[in-house]
């Protein structure tokens, strides 16, 4: 099967749901946000259409989806404020796979536009979905205004679990064999490489933020202990990897499976100084 067919995070809102275990990406999102303020509102300064388009890629399901878009638009209106300009209209494209649970997404809308339109009597706004690849065109040439984007993950220790459980006969050897996870964690180096050698875009700015595993996890709820964070983090990458995983090892695999990773977690953690790499990348396209 497409690896775009079965990748996409646990839909819903239950217990391992992405919905429910989405802390990281959301401390990631508060760390980038100066970053991405300051972006926009140099942009703001140059941009002179009454319709401002911002698309999500990778947007998924769950608080942070919205989150995003809101922190966007919130920076867009102060930045024309500022400048005293009219609030221009917003239109957001919202992109995911097509497994995304976009259902979930579309029910919190007409909240969303209530505080947007009558509580915080922000300009109109408009938000739809564009399920498909990022990898592929998804949008007309020259459409956007605003991208933001940000998968991340910690695949390496899934792997190291899956191989035990080959070798305990627990999945069968072929499955793990046949199982292609196309994830590349590239140098500040490469991605500066490839922005050059691709020549459309100009990078503004490559930061790079390192952060412990559990930090994000000590700051939402420090009175838990590290066996607890570890269990946390297992069952947030759970939220994420599950689909894909089950789809090649099946359901029946995935609770034993997930019960071991978390213990790998802890024993990391024990034994390193594990930390997670964000590189926060702002472009602009070359005129
Ligand atoms: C770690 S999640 C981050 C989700 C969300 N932005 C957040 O902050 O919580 C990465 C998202 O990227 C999506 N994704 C991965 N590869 C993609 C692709 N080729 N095209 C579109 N979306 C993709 C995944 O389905 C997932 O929802």
């Amino acid at each position: 099967m497409e690896l775009e067919q079965v990748l996409h995070m646990n839909g819903g809102v239950g217990k391992t749901s992405y919905a429910t275990n989405s802390l990281h990406p959301r401390a990631v999102i508060s760390l980038v946000k100066p970053i991405v303020n300051a972006s926009i509102e140099q942009l703001c300064g140059k941009l002179f259409s009454d319709c401002l388009k911002i698309a999500d890629l990778g947007c998924s399901s769950g608080p942070n989806t919205l989150l995003v878009v809101s922190d966007i638009i919130h920076n867009i209106h102060a930045a024309f404020q500022k400048l005293n300009r009219p609030y221009p209209t917003i239109q957001v494209f919202l992109n995911d796979l097509p497994g995304n649970d976009f259902n979930t997404v579309f029910r919190s809308l007409p909240g969303f536009y209530k505080k947007f339109e009558e509580e915080l009597k922000l300009g109109p706004c408009f938000i739809t979905a564009m399920p498909g690849s990022f990898y592929g065109r998804l949008f007309p040439n020259n459409s956007l205004c605003i991208k933001s984007h940000d998968p991340l993950c910690i695949w390496e220790v899934v792997g190291l679990k899956l191989n035990d459980m080959v070798l305990e006969g627990l999945i069968e050897d072929e499955k793990l064999d046949t199982f292609d996870l196309p994830y590349y964690a590239p140098t500040t180096k490469e991605v500066e490489d490839v922005i050059e050698a691709e020549g459309s875009l100009t990078l503004q700015s490559l930061e790079v933020l390192k952060n412990d595993w559990d930090s994000y996890i000590k700051r939402a709820d420090g009175r838990l202990d590290r066996k607890a964070r570890a269990a946390v983090l297992a069952t947030d990458i759970r939220a994420v990897g599950e689909p894909i995983l089950a789809t090649q090892f099946g359901e029946a695999a995935m609770d034993d499976l997930f019960r071991r990773f978390e213990e790998d977690v802890l024993d990391h953690m024990d034994r390193e100084n594990c930390q997670y790499i964000s590189l926060v990348i702002s472009l602009t396209k070359k005129r």
